[in-house]
């Protein structure tokens, strides 16, 4: 399962230990264990600080500075992840692995949507020629779907991300 290529992302390589490690021990422990997965979470802030995830979104918001270099963000709402959780514990017959994905897009649709949410706040002008193309996949939402989990609307995520960066005084703009 491990390949050499995942030794150069240390990151997620620890994920993926520390998700193996909790399998084989409730495995040996005859634990009933329910896996989530998110994608990169945005949403509204409830810790008072910005950590290295939130700080890079924003800064991608503001300048445009692409957190991944494919330009390709897997993004779910903090409150679906929520969800998934207290369903997770709460349906008998939830099991295995969820992965919990609201949206697979290119980072020129979320500028997009971002002009379109602030009109007056000149994306379009900050974020030229800065453009990547690449290769768009999906993640399927079945899974999550059947947990119960009601996706959350790109839209509504980044506007509640942005005013709540806002709010706290984060984001200048
Ligand atoms: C999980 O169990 C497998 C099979 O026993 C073992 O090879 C592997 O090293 C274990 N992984 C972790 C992270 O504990
Ligand atoms: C930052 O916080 C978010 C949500 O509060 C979390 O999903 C993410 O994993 C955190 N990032 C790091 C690098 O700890």
């Amino acid at each position: 399962m491990l390949t050499p290529f995942l030794f150069f992302l240390w990151y997620h390589l620890s994920k993926t230990l520390a998700e193996t490690a909790a399998v084989n021990f409730s495995k040996e422990n005859g634990l009933d264990l329910v896996v989530i997965n998110p994608g990169f979470v945005i949403g509204p802030l409830l810790q008072p600080t910005l950590n290295f995830t939130s700080e890079a979104f924003m800064s991608f918001i503001e300048t445009g500075k692409e957190v991944f270099a494919d330009g390709i963000y897997m993004l779910v709402d903090v409150r679906d992840i929520a969800i998934a959780h207290i369903l997770a514990f709460d349906k008998a017959e939830a099991n295995g692995r969820y992965c919990i994905v609201g949206d697979v897009v290119r980072s020129s649709e979320i500028k997009m949507i971002l002009d379109k949410l602030y009109p007056n706040l000149g994306f379009s002008q900050r974020y030229k020629d800065k453009c990547v193309e690449a290769q768009l996949y999906s993640i399927s939402k079945v899974k999550a779907e059947s947990l119960g989990v009601d996706f959350t609307p790109l839209e509504v995520s980044l506007r509640d991300t942005i005013e709540s960066l806002k709010e706290k005084k984060f984001m200048k703009l």
